[in-house]
């Protein structure tokens, strides 16, 4: 019963997009667990440039069979708007199902998404402003509303009135902010689920008869390790998991359907939004790279921050998510700097540390302790073939993989779906 998933190994924008999309080609079905359109997931091919906010990756495959779990949680307008757009482009949706468990991002969870990081002031989080935290506290707090209840619109009216009562009295009271239509919230929901209501179904089912027939899934991950609620950098993360628990439950499925855990990273580092960031360049070097590879946020357009690979986070992420292969994405990026560096522990006080401190203060207080390494002289750009790549690369991703304990088996060396060097078969 073979899934593997395709994890972030650092804080997101790790290039899983690409990797899903190349890696879809001898999958039977692509599967989203966990986020909402906080994520961008750009993806290149003859059909042009795309950026994915909620349809999996795998959505050009016409084999592929694209799955929003139930753990995601589905902004409808969004996703509206890329089957329209998919449409219009010759791609077929009719592929496409979404977990009528998946929860709904209503226009209260944006409204107080902005209205909350407006009042943290100097503490701001940085969240993407798409409703994220919101959704999901309703989730937790069991008044969130699900895919599913869209296609019961005669019922809903009640539920969204006293969820709408609350939510109004917070906007307007707590925050001084304007409240919200319970009957144009209605009307929404009655709009999509006319449009949407086709998609909608169960998900479990199609998922446990794909692995019973020995086909295989890709478990489509979004965000970064880094970002989980329970294991990143809180309070500076997302509200849900991108680690591979949150595939079990995003989806419904059982750890032992899972194959392969593949953690993607970056031959660097980037952050987008506020937090801890030991290996951070705040200089010309810093500057060069994000120009270099356009680190703009694909949701937001934000600049995202970015530095060194951090080999000790990358310890931390091969751990928490028992990675059994290592991807290794935007190595060409690195083509034009000399030395590169890699962080392989961290100065904490005075003293040499190993581990990724789980107390944000401490994490703080991190400064990196780097390693360099000659760059090299031939490009990696586009590269196919381990053997093309010039062995100061070679030795720099070798290093990478000893200091990070987790083989590498593929290297992305470009955007396009072809600039992929295959290391080792892993699925
Ligand atoms: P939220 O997920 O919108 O609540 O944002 C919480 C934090 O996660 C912020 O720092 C965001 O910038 C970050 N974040 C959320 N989604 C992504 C992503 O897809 N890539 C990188 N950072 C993200």
């Amino acid at each position: 019963m073979p899934a593997y998933a395709v994890l972030g190994g650092q804080w997101g924008d790790e290039g899983k997009g690409k990797i899903v999309d190349y890696l879809a080609e001898s999958a039977h079905m692509v599967a989203r667990f966990s986020g909402g359109n906080n994520a961008g997931h750009t993806v290149i091919n003859r059909w042009g440039e795309f950026k994915f906010h909620l349809v999996p990756s795998g959505i050009f495959w016409p084999h592929a069979i694209c799955v929003i779990g139930n753990g995601v949680v589905t902004d409808p307008d969004v996703l509206l708007e890329e089957i329209e757009g998919l449409k219009k482009s010759g791609a077929n949706v009719s592929q496409l199902i979404v977990s009528d468990r998946s929860h709904i991002i209503m226009p209260y969870h944006v409204a107080l998404d902005r209205l909350e990081e407006k009042a943290r002031g100097g503490d701001a989080i940085g969240t993407t402003g798409k409703g994220i935290g919101p959704v999901y506290s309703d989730k937790a707090a069991r008044i969130g509303i699900r895919a599913g209840d869209l296609l019961e619109p005669e019922s809903l009216f009640s539920r969204l009135k006293s969820i709408l009562d609350l939510k109004n009295a917070i906007i307007t009271k707590v925050y001084g902010g304007i409240p919200i239509s319970l009957e144009e919230v209605y009307e929404r929901c009655k709009y999509w689920c006319a449009h949407l209501g086709p998609y909608i179904q169960p998900t479990q089912p199609l998922i446990h008869q794909t692995l019973e027939s020995n086909k295989s899934i890709l478990l489509e991950g979004a965000q970064g390790s880094l970002l989980d609620l329970d294991h990143g950098t809180y309070p500076y993360v997302t509200s849900s998991y991108p680690t591979i628990g949150g595939a079990c439950i995003g989806l419904g499925i059982s750890p032992r359907s899972i194959a392969g855990i593949l953690g993607v990273f970056k031959a660097y580092s980037t952050r987008v939004g506020a937090g801890p960031f030991p290996t951070e360049l705040d200089d010309d070097i810093g500057k060069a790279i994000r120009e270099r590879a356009w680190e703009y946020g694909a949701t937001t357009g934000r600049p995202r921050r970015c530095g060194w690979f951090d080999a000790v986070a990358a310890r931390y992420t091969v751990s928490i998510n028992g990675f059994t292969s290592a991807i290794l994405t935007r190595l060409d990026v690195l083509d034009v700097f000399s030395p590169v560096k890699i962080c392989t522990a961290y100065e904490l006080d005075g003293k040499i540390i190993d581990r990724f401190p789980g107390s944000l203060s401490d994490l703080e207080r991190c400064k990196p302790i780097v390693e360099e390494l000659p760059g090299w002289d031939k490009p990696t750009a586009s590269a196919t073939r381990l053997e093309d790549l010039p062995s100061r690369a070679i030795g720099y991703v070798r290093r990478i993989e000893e200091v990070i304990g987790c083989p590498i088996d593929l290297i992305s060396t470009g955007p396009k779906r072809h600039e992929t060097v295959v290391i080792r078969k892993f699925m």
